[in-house]
């Protein structure tokens, strides 16, 4: 279940869209049909979708299946996802569940997605009971990286995916090398994709070190569904707020080189920045961590840059630390 990463420009993206139009079936975010060739922004084998996170979900899933069943498509068939992560996860569950699988391509265009969502082929919809429960592990044949998707990209989308750049940046020495020297994030960006590749490539099922990937996402989940913020903005503050509780102060130091080098808005990643923030629902929120076995949670913790390991913690005594810290007491 390995996929290809192709890099390509523009030129060379509509290139590869023209030759397969007569074949072409694709799920889309409508924010990007102005960077669309005019056949694809005017084709009837589109699925559009308008606010895909709010649109993740099992109506709409049912929705694209019936559109592409209602086109007569056959198991050669193979669906283009393109846009966000919600996009590609909405359109990749899509292809998994069609005639009990058929093949799709992603491709990404938002700095989250190119970095993360569209690589790894876990695809899933929202439910009312939490964020991408149902769904299944469908790799896309290829991820086509073209950045520049990214021109027309909001200030806040670029803040989300620069946090969970951030994540990369402990997870590999390289990266935080780059981000500290402000490489281009163009390059930045390609090395984080390559890293999620050669992780996932070695542990698709999440049974080994796939759990690396998770870094600072326990706490980053519960900021973002408490909070109402950007997945990757959650994440960076996911990170900060996990090793300030566990006092892990060179490492503070280290997250906030890598904050400020990539620009965050570093404000934001304050718990003092959102008055309305309640401590009750985050608690309530990590007890009802999907990934939470039991009473024990496994948090993925930095040695240092590059080199992370996994640490078992009484889900009481993660709790007793942040209950303990001052950012938290309201
Ligand atoms: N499958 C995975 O491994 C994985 C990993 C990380 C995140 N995700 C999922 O990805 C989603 C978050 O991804 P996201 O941040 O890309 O969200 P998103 O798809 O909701 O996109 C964010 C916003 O940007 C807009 N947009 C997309 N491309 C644009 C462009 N080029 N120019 C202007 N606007 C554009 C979208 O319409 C949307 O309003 C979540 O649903 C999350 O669960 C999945
Ligand atoms: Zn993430």
């Amino acid at each position: 279940m390995k996929s290809n990463l192709t890099y390509l420009k523009k030129p060379d993206l509509f290139n590869e869209l023209n030759q397969n139009q007569s074949t072409f079936l694709a799920v889309i975010d409508e924010e990007v049909k102005c960077h669309l060739p005019d056949w694809v922004k005017s084709s009837d084998k589109v699925f559009w979708i308008k606010n895909p996170e709010a649109n993740k979900n099992l109506k709409t899933f049912e929705q694209a299946v019936e559109f592409f069943l209602n086109l007569g498509i056959s198991r050669e068939a193979k669906i283009y996802a393109i846009g966000g992560g919600a996009t590609t996860d909405l359109g990749g569950f899509v292809a998994s569940a069609l005639l009990r699988g058929i093949p799709w391509i992603s491709i990404p265009t938002t700095l989250l997605g190119i970095v993360d969502g569209s690589i790894g082929g876990k695809v899933a919809v929202n439910m009312p009971q939490g964020k991408n429960l149902v769904g299944a592990f469908h790799a896309p044949d290829t991820v086509y990286i073209c950045l520049d998707f990214l021109s027309t990209l909001p200030e806040v989308e670029w803040a989300s995916g620069k946090g969970e750049v951030l994540k990369y940046g402990f997870l590999s020495k390289k990266i935080f090398e780059r981000i500290i020297k402000k490489d281009s994030m163009d390059y930045i960006a390609q090395d984080c994709a390559e890293f999620k590749k050669q992780v996932v490539d070695q542990d698709f099922k999440e049974k080994g070190n796939r759990i690396y990937l998770n870094l600072g996402h326990t706490l980053g989940h519960a900021f973002e569904s408490t909070l109402k913020i950007p997945h990757g903005l959650a994440v960076a503050m996911g990170i900060k707020y996990l090793l300030k509780v566990l006092s892990l102060n060179e490492r503070s130091v280290e997250w906030e080189k890598l904050a400020q080098a990539l620009e965050l808005p570093l404000e934001k990643t304050e718990l003092s920045h959102y008055p309305d923030f309640s401590v009750d629902k985050f608690k309530n929120y990590l007890l009802q961590d999907k990934k939470k076995v039991q009473d024990v949670i496994r948090l993925v913790l930095i040695k240092e840059a590059g080199s992370c390991f996994v640490k078992e913690m009484n889900m009481q005594d993660f709790i007793n630390h942040i209950e303990a810290h001052e950012d938290f007491k309201r």
